[in-house]
C-alpha cells in the first residue's frame, strides 16, 4: 500500500515530484501528504522517516498523554479517544486546482495582461508575509494582472530541536538565505528556519478560485526554465534569470511577446507613494472629475487652512474626515456631511476610504474600522492610471511598501473598491483545509474543558518581541497576569451583553455568529485559551496552574499523526491557533503590535464576531 502511494505519486504527476524534490531537497517531502486524502498517504509521511516516527513516539507522547494523566479525567474527558478520520472526507471540487497543468496555468494567465511580481521579504515572519500577498493580490488585480508569488516561505521556529525539523524540511541559516544580519547575535540554533511551500499556509485552491497568480516555480514552467533551485532565496524577483526563459503568452493579443524573452518594466520603490502623494486605486471615477479645476477665492482659503492641518499628521498624505470637517466646520458653516462635501469639492479635496489601524498605528492591518479620509487634488495618483496600460511582460514593483501602508497598500475611492480588498483578507485568503479541520478539532475540545460556556482567549508573544523590548510586560507572570485582568473584565462584558443588540464588525457581507452569541458566559474559575510562543516547559506547567489551556493540551498524539510533519513546525501551530480563536473563542485579548493578532482579528470579523468582543491595545 504504501510502495503504491509512492508508485501513484510518481505515475500520476512526476513533473511536480520531481520539482519539489529539485526545490527542497528533501526525499520525504510529499505535497499532498498534508491534504486529507487517504489514509495510506497519512502512514507514507510517518513511514517516510524511521527516525522521525521513533521521534514522534518519543515527544509526542510525553505532551499528549501528559495530559491524560493529570486532567481529572472524570470531570473533562476531552479526548474522546476515537480518531478523527478527516482522511475520509470526500475530495473538494476545487482541489484540482493546487496542481495545474503547463496548459491549465497558460490559460489563466493569458487571461490577464501580464504578470505583476514584487520583491518578497522572506526574511519576515508568516502575518507580515500574509499582509503582503493580501495587498499584492489587490494591486495585480486592479492592473489585471498574474501575481508571481514565491513558492515557498521559511518556517521560523521548531517546536523540537531543530534536526527533528531537519528531516522533513531543508534547514537554512536564516540569516544567509534572506541576506540578513538581523539575527547573527542570536545562539545557532536560533538563526535556522525552514524552506516550507506555500500550499502549508495559504489555501491554494480556494485562492486560485478567485485570484489569478502563479508561484515563481510555475513561473519557470511557464518559461522553461527547469532549474527550480535559480529561485532566490531571499524572495526578490531576480531582474535578470527570471527573464531568460521563453514566454509564450500573447499578452493583450500581441503576437510580437511570444517567442522571446519576457520584458520588464520596473516601478522604482521611490515612484510607488513618496510622502508628496496620496496613492488611490484609479482617479477614474466621477467624484474626482467633480473637484474644481480652478479654485475660487472661497476654495484656496479651505485648502490652505486642510494643507495646514495635514501637516500636523504624521503620514502627511490625507486628513481623517472629522478632523477635516472640525478645521472648516466654522468658516464654511458646515451643517450636515452634504454641506462638508460641498466645500470639499470646493477646496479641491478628494473622499477616499481606508480603515482605521489598531491604536492609531499600522501594524495589524486589519480591515474591520472602515473610515474616510480626505486629500487634496493635486497630490492624488491613481495605481490603476499610472500604470494599467503598461505593455512589458512582467511588472515589477521594486523593494518593500507596507511600512506605515494602509491594508491594500493605497487608499481607495470608493467603498466597492475598498470592499474588494476587504474580502480578499477576510474570504479569500485562508489556510488549507487540514489547519482548518485541526483547529475544528481544538475548539470542540476547548468547548468540553469549559463545559460548553463561552470561553475567552489570548495571545501572548514573548520570543522575539521579548528581545526587540515589545513585549507587554518584562516577565512572563506579568504578562499572564494582565491578560487575566484584562480577560476578567471581558467576562463582565460578556454577561452583559445582550443578545438582543448585537454589533457585527463593518465588513462586506457581515452576518452574527449566532452560535457564539447565545453561549452561557464563562464562569470566574474557567479556563482561557492561551495562544503563546512560550516554550519552557517550567513557564507552561506555571500557566497551566494560572488558569491556562495550551495548544499542545488539547491534541493527542493521533492528531499529530494524522497532520503529519508540518506541525512540527511554530509557524503551522501558530496558523491553527488563529484560527481556534478566530473561530471558537467568545473574546479575544492581545497586543496592538503584533501582526497575529491582526490575522486573528480579521478571522474574528469574517466569522460574525460582536466586534466589542476583541481587543487589541
Ligand atoms: C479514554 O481512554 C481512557 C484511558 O483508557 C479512559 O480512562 C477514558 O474514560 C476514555 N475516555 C472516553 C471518553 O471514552
Ligand atoms: C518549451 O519546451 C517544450 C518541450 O521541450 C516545447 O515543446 C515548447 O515549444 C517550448 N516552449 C517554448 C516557448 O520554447
Ligand atoms: C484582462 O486582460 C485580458 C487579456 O488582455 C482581457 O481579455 C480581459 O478583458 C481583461 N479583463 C479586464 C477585467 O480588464
Amino acid at each position: 500500500m504504501l510502495e503504491m502511494e509512492e508508485e501513484g505519486l510518481l505515475g500520476n504527476s512526476p513533473a511536480p515530484h520531481k520539482r519539489l524534490q529539485n526545490l527542497y531537497h528533501s526525499r520525504r517531502f510529499n505535497l499532498k501528504a498534508f491534504i486529507p486524502r487517504s489514509r495510506a498517504s497519512v502512514l507514507y509521511t510517518i513511514s517516510a522517516s524511521f527516525a522521525g516516527l521513533f521521534l514522534y513516539f518519543i515527544f509526542f507522547s510525553s505532551t499528549g498523554f501528559g495530559l491524560l494523566h493529570t486532567a481529572d479525567a472524570g470531570e473533562w474527558a476531552i479526548f474522546d479517544n476515537k480518531s478523527h478520520p478527516i482522511s475520509d472526507l470526500p475530495l473538494l471540487a476545487s482541489e484540482g486546482l493546487l496542481e495545474l497543468s503547463i496548459d491549465e496555468l497558460r490559460e489563466r494567465v493569458s487571461k490577464t495582461n501580464g504578470y505583476f511580481a514584487r520583491d518578497w521579504s522572506l526574511s519576515l515572519g508568516w502575518n507580515n508575509m500574509r499582509y503582503i500577498i493580501e495587498g499584492g493580490l489587490s494591486q495585480a488585480r486592479l492592473l489585471n494582472r498574474t501575481l508571481v508569488l514565491p513558492s515557498f516561505v521559511y518556517a521560523r521556529a521548531c517546536e523540537f530541536s531543530n534536526d527533528v525539523c531537519a528531516k522533513h524540511a531543508k534547514m537554512v541559516n536564516r540569516g544567509d538565505a534572506v541576506g540578513s544580519d538581523e539575527w547573527r547575535s542570536l545562539p545557532l540554533e536560533k538563526q535556522m528556519a525552514w524552506v516550507i511551500p506555500l500550499e502549508l499556509m495559504i489555501d491554494i485552491p480556494h485562492l486560485r478560485a478567485k485570484h489569478q497568480f502563479v508561484t515563481v516555480s510555475e513561473y519557470f514552467r511557464l518559461q522553461n526554465i527547469t532549474d527550480l533551485t535559480k529561485e532566490k532565496t531571499n524572495g526578490h524577483w531576480d531582474r535578470e534569470f527570471y527573464h531568460t526563459g521563453i514566454n509564450d503568452i500573447p499578452f493583450r493579443g500581441h503576437r510580437s511577446h511570444v517567442g522571446v524573452h519576457p520584458s520588464l518594466y520596473k516601478i522604482k520603490n521611490g515612484d510607488y507613494d513618496p510622502k508628496t502623494i496620496t496613492l488611490l486605486d484609479t482617479l477614474d471615477v466621477d467624484s474626482y472629475r467633480a473637484l474644481s479645476n480652478t479654485l475660487t477665492e472661497t476654495g484656496t482659503q479651505y485648502d490652505s487652512m486642510l494643507l495646514e492641518k495635514m501637516k500636523e499628521n504624521r503620514n502627511r498624505v490625507a486628513l481623517d474626515w472629522n478632523t477635516a470637517r472640525d478645521v472648516i466646520k466654522d468658516i464654511a458653516n458646515i451643517k450636515t456631511d452634504e454641506d462638508f462635501e460641498h466645500a470639499l469639492r470646493l477646496a479641491g479635496w478628494l473622499t477616499t476610504y481606508t480603515w482605521q489601524g489598531a491604536i492609531g498605528m499600522e501594524m495589524t492591518k486589519t480591515v474591520v474600522e472602515p473610515i474616510r479620509q480626505v486629500a487634496p487634488r493635486s497630490m492624488l495618483r491613481g495605481w490603476v492610471d499610472q500604470f494599467y496600460d503598461k505593455t512589458e511582460d512582467v511588472l515589477l514593483l521594486e523593494g518593500e511598501v507596507h511600512l506605515e501602508r494602509k491594508p491594500g497598500f493605497m487608499r481607495f475611492t470608493t467603498t466597492e473598491a475598498r470592499d474588494q480588498m476587504g474580502r480578499i483578507v477576510l474570504y479569500d485568503l485562508r489556510p488549507p483545509a487540514n489547519v482548518r479541520d485541526l483547529a475544528a478539532l481544538v475548539i470542540s475540545r476547548m468547548d468540553k474543558v469549559n463545559h460548553g460556556r463561552a470561553w475567552m482567549a489570548a495571545h501572548m508573544r514573548r520570543g522575539d518581541f521579548d528581545r526587540l523590548g515589545w513585549a507587554m510586560e518584562k516577565t512572563l507572570q506579568d504578562h499572564f497576569n494582565r491578560l487575566k485582568r484584562k480577560l476578567a473584565t471581558a467576562r463582565e462584558l460578556l454577561e452583559r451583553l445582550p443578545t438582543s443588540d448585537p454589533h457585527p464588525y463593518k465588513i462586506p457581507d457581515a452576518h452574527l455568529n449566532v452560535e457564539l452569541t447565545m453561549r452561557e458566559p464563562p464562569k470566574p474559575s474557567d479556563s482561557m485559551y492561551l495562544a503563546t510562543d512560550e516554550r519552557e516547559e517550567e513557564n507552561l506547567e506555571w500557566l497551566r496552574k494560572n488558569g491556562a489551556t495550551l495548544f499542545s493540551d488539547l491534541i493527542a498524539p493521533v492528531d499529530r499523526e494524522q497532520f503529519g510533519w508540518p506541525l512540527l513546525f511554530t509557524d503551522i501551530v501558530a496558523l491553527v491557533e488563529q484560527q481556534v480563536i478566530g473561530y471558537g473563542s467568545s473574546y479575544f485579548y492581545a497586543h496592538a503590535m503584533s501582526s497575529f493578532a491582526g490575522g486573528v482579528i480579521n478571522f474574528r470579523a469574517a466569522n460574525g464576531c460582536d466586534e466589542r468582543t476583541g481587543l487589541v491595545d
